[in-house]
């Protein structure tokens, strides 16, 4: 079973994500953190994001470290979005994640193109989203727990830029699959958002 979870930035998928994976006993994979750790390890390198061959080059993932805070920085979240625009970056990233979803027992994927174009068989989709301050106050607070405080406007603009592209690319943007069902965590505590996303889970997967 696959259950896909998309949306955009700080709308809460990720606790979801985690929540379902832990309910069902599925593995889950985080696929914004692919992008994330070849946009540190491109950044890192020296290597320009304007650059797709530089871009792509990074996607080989060789060496990182994926429990790194850094990967949960706005500049990782900023230059993740900008390279994830490049058709040769998602086309290097999507064999690990379609190996990821087809493990046998099932898995739980969030991002912003599972149930689109990684997973489109998927047996329940979600799409989470939140009003744009409701996203950037929880990203606020993260990162200000995490010792990286920002102005909240700056958090603001950030997350307006980042739906603005991933919205916008041409290659598998952000978009909401026909066949998901819509969470809006805005008026939601966690523990809310979790029973109505596994409510949708179990009613799409015909559970009593
Ligand atoms: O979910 P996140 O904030 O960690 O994702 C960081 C960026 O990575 C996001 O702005 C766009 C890109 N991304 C993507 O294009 N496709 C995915 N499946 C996941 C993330």
């Amino acid at each position: 079973m696959i259950v896909a979870v998309d949306g955009p930035a700080a709308s809460g998928k990720g606790t979801i994500a985690r929540a379902i994976a832990r309910h069902y006993g599925l593995p889950h994979l985080d696929t914004g953190l692919l992008y994330r750790a070849a946009g540190l390890a491109l950044l890192r390198g020296g290597g320009d994001p304007s650059d797709e061959v530089q871009a792509v080059a990074a996607c080989a993932l060789t060496g990182v470290d994926f429990a790194d805070p850094e990967l949960k920085s706005e500049a990782a979240g900023g230059i993740a979005s900008q390279i994830s625009a490049y058709p040769g970056v998602r086309a290097a990233l999507i064999e690990r994640q379609r190996v990821f979803a087809a493990q046998p027992g099932g898995a739980v994927l969030d991002g912003r193109d599972i149930g689109t174009v990684i997973a489109p068989a998927a047996d329940a989709k979600l799409f989470v989203t939140a009003a744009p301050e409701v996203r950037a106050r929880r990203r606020f607070d993260e990162l200000e727990r995490l010792g990286m405080k920002l102005p909240f406007a700056e958090v603001l603009a950030d997350i307006e830029a980042r739906d603005a592209r991933d919205r916008s690319r041409a290659a598998a943007p952000l978009t909401m699959a026909g066949d998901a069902h819509l969470v809006d965590t805005s008026g939601l505590g966690v523990d809310e958002a979790i029973a109505r996303a596994l409510d949708a889970v179990r009613a799409r997967l015909g559970e009593r």
